[in-house]
Parts: structure tokens; C-alpha cells; sequence
């Protein structure tokens, strides 16, 4: 990090999010890099575009060993069009099949194998090597940037946290309900956090926001002024 004056933002650094799905990750993320002017890794969107994969290829959710592979062949690039981030896989763009129920039904459980999280840590790793980015996902504190410059867990109520699933979805022009939408976000929690490689936790030095009862543009502003606060630090 190059030493910043008492009141600016550092550049260079790497920010890592994590949190349970529908916790304000991805927008406060994509806010936030755009604020900072820093790039933004949606590593959900990298598990979510193998599960596109496989689907497609009828290659089986619990199949790790073709996973695998699978994952360390995939050549995946993220563009910002217009504040979308697009995500294009071997070329394809890929940015509004990988937000479809089916592949959110079946992404925790692809995610889950330990040869298809190597292959994708290994890969945003290689994103973020130089610095200025903002990362958000579910290891991105603990496993991906242990050493990140800041680490945030973000969280919500499930009430909170469906209600935004089911205005996303909604959007998409997809028919849901928010008792489906509270269902899926219990079954990914309890998936998500007990899986045995990489589950989802709060590194113990992650600063903690329960996002429940802020809209996003505080957010970004806390998670800012955090940044400063450890910038001083150093
Ligand atoms: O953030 P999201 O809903 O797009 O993530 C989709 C799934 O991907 C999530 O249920 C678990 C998995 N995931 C993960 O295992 N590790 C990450 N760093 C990001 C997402």
C-alpha cells in the first residue's frame, strides 16, 4: 500500500467482503469499487459460471474429479458495461444465465468439491495479485486474501436478506415468492457454512455490519471510512 495522507484512500490495497447470500455483498462491492476507483471480483459469479458449465455438459454436481477440471480449463473474464459487471466464460457472455434458479438451486453443492475451490482461488488470486480490488464471496477473508488490507463479513436478518433475493429476482423477471426465496437462502446458509472445504465464516479480524437496517450507500460509506481508519493503522 502506498502511505497515504491522514484523509485519503490508499491505493493498491485489496478489500475482501464475505457473508451469507442476499447480505448487500455484491452491490456494496461494485459500489465501492467504483467509488475507489478499484476493480471488482464477484468470485461468486466464477462458481456460478462452472455450474452453467456443467449443466450444460451434463457433468453431475457431486462429480468433483470432472469439476476439477473443468474449472481449471474454464477461461472466465469480468468487463463493467454501463455499472453491469459481465461476465464472459471462453468468450460467452454468460451474466444473466448465471442468475437463473437453476443454477442457484445446484452452485452450493458444485462449489463444495476441494479440487473445483483450488481452482478458483488459484484464479482470483491471480486477479487480484496487483492490488486495487474489492472481492466479495464466502472465502475471500479467510482463504482467498487472508492478507487482504481490509477484511468486511456482512450480514443480515433472513427476512431482510430474502426480501432483497426476491426484488432481484423480480427484476430478472422471474416468478417467486418470498417464502421460496427464504427457503433457498436457509438451505444455501446451512450448505455454505457447513461444508467442509473452505465454509463460510467470519475471519476474526473482519469488521462485522449487520446491513439489516442500512441502505447500500451507508454501507459503502462505513466500509470507506473503515479503510481509512486501517490505513492510519499502518
Ligand atoms: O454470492 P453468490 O450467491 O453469487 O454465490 C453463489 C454460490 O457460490 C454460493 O452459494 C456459494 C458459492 N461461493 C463460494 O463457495 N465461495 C465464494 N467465494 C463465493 C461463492
Amino acid at each position: 500500500m502506498t502511505s497515504p495522507k491522514s484523509n485519503s484512500i490508499p491505493k493498491n490495497c485489496v478489500i475482501a467482503l464475505d457473508g451469507p447470500a442476499g447480505s448487500g455483498k455484491s452491490t456494496t462491492a461494485r459500489m465501492l469499487a467504483a467509488r475507489l476507483k478499484y476493480n471488482y471480483l464477484d468470485t461468486g459469479a466464477m462458481y456460478r459460471a462452472l455450474t452453467v458449465l456443467a449443466l450444460r455438459r451434463r457433468v453431475l454436481p457431486s462429480d468433483g474429479v470432472v469439476l476439477k477440471k473443468l474449472a481449471d480449463e474454464m477461461q472466465i473474464r469480468f468487463e463493467t458495461q454501463k455499472e453491469v459487471n459481465r461476465v464472459f466464460v471462453d468468450g460467452e457472455d454468460m451474466t444473466e444465465r448465471i442468475r437463473m434458479p437453476e443454477i442457484t438451486r445446484h452452485v452450493s453443492e458444485v462449489s463444495a468439491h476441494r479440487g473445483v475451490r483450488e481452482a478458483m482461488v488459484g484464479k482470483q488470486q491471480e486477479l487480484g495479485k496487483e492490488g486495487n480490488i474489492v472481492a466479495e464471496g464466502r472465502d475471500t477473508t479467510t482463504v482467498v486474501f487472508p492478507d487482504a488490507h481490509l477484511k468486511v463479513y456482512l450480514d443480515a436478518s433472513l427476512e431482510c436478506r430474502a426480501q432483497r433475493r426476491l426484488l432481484d429476482m423480480v427484476k430478472l423477471g422471474i416468478e417467486t415468492s418470498l417464502e421460496e426465496q427464504e427457503a433457498d437462502l436457509r438451505r444455501r446458509d446451512t450448505f455454505d457454512s457447513g461444508r467442509q472445504h473452505s465454509p463460510l465464516r467470519r475471519a476474526e479480524d473482519a469488521y462485522l455490519i449487520d446491513t439489516t437496517h442500512m441502505t447500500i450507500d451507508e454501507q459503502v460509506d462505513k466500509i470507506i471510512s473503515l479503510l481509512k481508519t486501517a490505513a492510519k493503522g499502518k
